[in-house]
């Protein structure tokens, strides 16, 4: 991990850096361009033309052909010849999709047919460049997955008798991928999707004490979207292993719009991030995983096989090893395995129950871990830990202390920071790594203690709650951030979310991009040929992106206006 070649070849930012803003707009560097590229509702195939209206909203008809709500992480790939982009819609704004009469809460099952359908993931190929980059409507390559689409499971956890439902008694064939979060791309060109926040999605039609996994998942509280009105899948009191189906990395192929996704239960059942995969010297497959939520862990999961090129890729995310990590105060840590003998758990629940695992074997309480990102020049992994309101105050779900530690130092911590490890022998591999903190956000203009911030955080860089993030090819980590953006008190003067850019060897930060007031900017991938930028904007306020109506979630694509690469 200390200085390199590669490192020192480590390019200056190539762009002037933007002030903040406070706006309903999108603002990026001199000498750069964006346009909107695919917004919420826009079809996916001309038969769902015209499906999205700003007053009724959008045909339930047509739900499953257009693209879906809250866009978040997502990844190109080029199949065929063509470029694809895989992207997560995370999450639906029932109070800006549903019929106003309906107030948010779906009144029938079609309307909660329409939320399945504008969540999980689209499928799409993007061709044309620049300002003339759009969607391939009809492409043979589109697909809409849903909270609906048949999968399969495998790993040790598939078939058990913890996954086995009503409807599935193999316990082998979940439907639906809920709560679609970040991403990750495989070393073999297959798309991964993280479920998250998917306890949010049951509820219960009649009374029922919740058991110790329901709780340390937060399963049992109200649901968001009724969903167990209409539907038994989603009601714990008749199908309390559904939820057992949901909280895990899953693999889906875009070359094959047939396909059955894949539920990976030995990467673990927790409230994923994003599956950032590397590989260890001796070519076994690396994972690295966040769980966000206040007081939860990181893991990393090792496969027993190893993998070059061209070689099958059969067991490579169902046989291996998940390890959690454990940061000392002194600056190194270690990945503890996680197994029927260290946890006395059988090899299902250790996967099922992965946080009650990681508490048993003395895992670190973090500040919610987000996204995960390993820079491709130098063995060193990035976690943003984007706040945490309860740190030194609540103890976890599972009643681990949450006291500070060593790489979340502050109580109350509402700005966040990034933690960084590099691994012993610059090997994925290895159980043992040295950490440091590459950035603790905070605002100078306001603390002059510990809440300034890190000495790379200015007056004219400032930001809170890093989330999103991903390295380029050039060794540079760009930085999204979902926070406050009120521009008030503690977080005066850092304007709306934003997209900034960081250089590993410096420590230097700069800002790049200014979401519209209410957005915060998730997922980040780029065109094949490195010109155009993807950048996803969630959750917007005001009328984004059309000036008028409701606003609706989209991707935009950046590019630079003498055509270089961007990133
Ligand atoms: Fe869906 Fe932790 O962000
Ligand atoms: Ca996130
Ligand atoms: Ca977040
Ligand atoms: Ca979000």
């Amino acid at each position: 991990g200390s200085a390199t070649s590669a490192r020192a070849q480590a390019a200056a930012f190539d762009f002037a850096p933007i002030g903040i803003a406070t706006d309903y707009e999108i603002h990026v560097p001199a000498g750069y361009q964006w346009k909107t590229l695919v917004r919420y509702g826009d079809p996916l195939f001309a038969e769902a033309d015209g499906a999205y209206n700003d007053e009724p909203g959008l045909s339930i008809a047509m739900s499953d052909k257009v693209f879906g709500e809250n866009t978040d992480g997502m990844e190109t790939f080029e199949v065929d010849g063509r470029q694809v982009i895989v992207v997560n819609s995370e999450y639906a704004n029932p109070k800006i999709n549903l019929p106003a009469a309906s107030a948010g809460t779906p009144a029938n099952a079609d309307e909660v047919m329409m939320l399945k359908n504008i969540q999980g993931v689209t499928v799409m190929e993007v061709s044309g460049t620049q300002d003339g980059v759009s969607v391939v409507k009809d492409s043979p390559l589109n697909r809409r997955i849903t909270h609906e689409t048949q999968m399969t499971m495998d790993g040790p956890a598939a078939g058990s008798d913890l996954v086995k439902t009503n409807a599935d008694a193999t316990g082998m064939a979940p439907k639906g991928t809920m709560n679609n979060c970040g991403s990750g791309k495989t070393l073999w060109g297959t798309y991964l999707t993280c479920e998250e926040n998917f306890n949010g999605y049951f509820g219960t039609t009649a009374e029922k004490e919740p058991n110790a996994g329901e709780k340390r998942y937060g399963i049992g509280g109200s649901s968001r979207y009724a969903y167990e009105v209409y539907d038994a899948r989603f009601d714990i009191s008749k199908e309390p292993n559904e939820p057992h189906r949901h909280g895990w990395v899953t693999e889906i192929d875009p070359a094959d719009p047939t396909s059955a996704p894949v539920k990976h239960t030995a990467l673990g059942r927790f409230k994923h991030e994003n599956a950032e995969m590397v590989q260890a010297a001796d070519g076994r497959i690396v994972v690295y995983m966040g769980d966000d939520e206040r007081g939860e862990f990181i893991y990393r999961y090792v496969s027993n096989g190893t993998w070059a090129e061209g070689q099958p890729t059969d067991g490579l995310l169902s046989d291996g090893t998940l390890y959690v990590a454990r940061f000392n105060d002194d600056q190194t840590g270690e990945w503890l395995p996680l197994t029927p003998e260290t946890t006395g758990m059988s090899a299902a629940e250790v996967l099922v129950f992965a946080r009650m695992a990681g508490s048993k074997v003395g895992a670190t309480t973090m500040d919610r871990p987000e996204w995960i990102a390993a820079n491709p020049l130098n063995a060193e992994v990035y976690c943003a830990l984007t706040n945490n309101k309860n740190r030194g105050v609540k103890p976890n779900a599972g009643g681990d202390d949450t006291a500070v530690n060593g790489p979340n130092p502050r109580e109350t911590n509402n700005y966040g920071q990034i933690v960084r490890w590099m691994p012993s022998g610059d090997d994925h591999g290895s159980d043992d790594f040295a950490w440091d903190l590459y950035v603790m956000a905070g605002n100078p203009t306001v603390y002059d203690n510990a809440y300034a911030g890190s000495s790379n955080v200015t007056e004219g860089n400032m930001f809170n709650s890093p989330d999103g993030m991903a390295f380029d090819s050039k060794g540079m980590l760009w930085i999204q951030t979902d926070g406050d953006d009120s521009n008030e008190g503690e977080f005066a003067g850092q304007g709306n979310n934003q997209m900034l850019v960081g250089n590993p060897e410096t420590g230097e930060i700069a800002r790049f991009l200014t979401a519209p007031n209410g957005a915060e900017v998730t997922g980040l991938c780029w065109s094949l040929d490195r010109k155009t930028a993807f950048v996803g904007i969630q959750h917007p306020g005001g009328s984004w992106p059309d000036g008028a109506g409701k606003p609706r979630s989209a991707i935009i694509a950046v590019w630079r206006e003498d055509g270089a690469t961007v990133g």
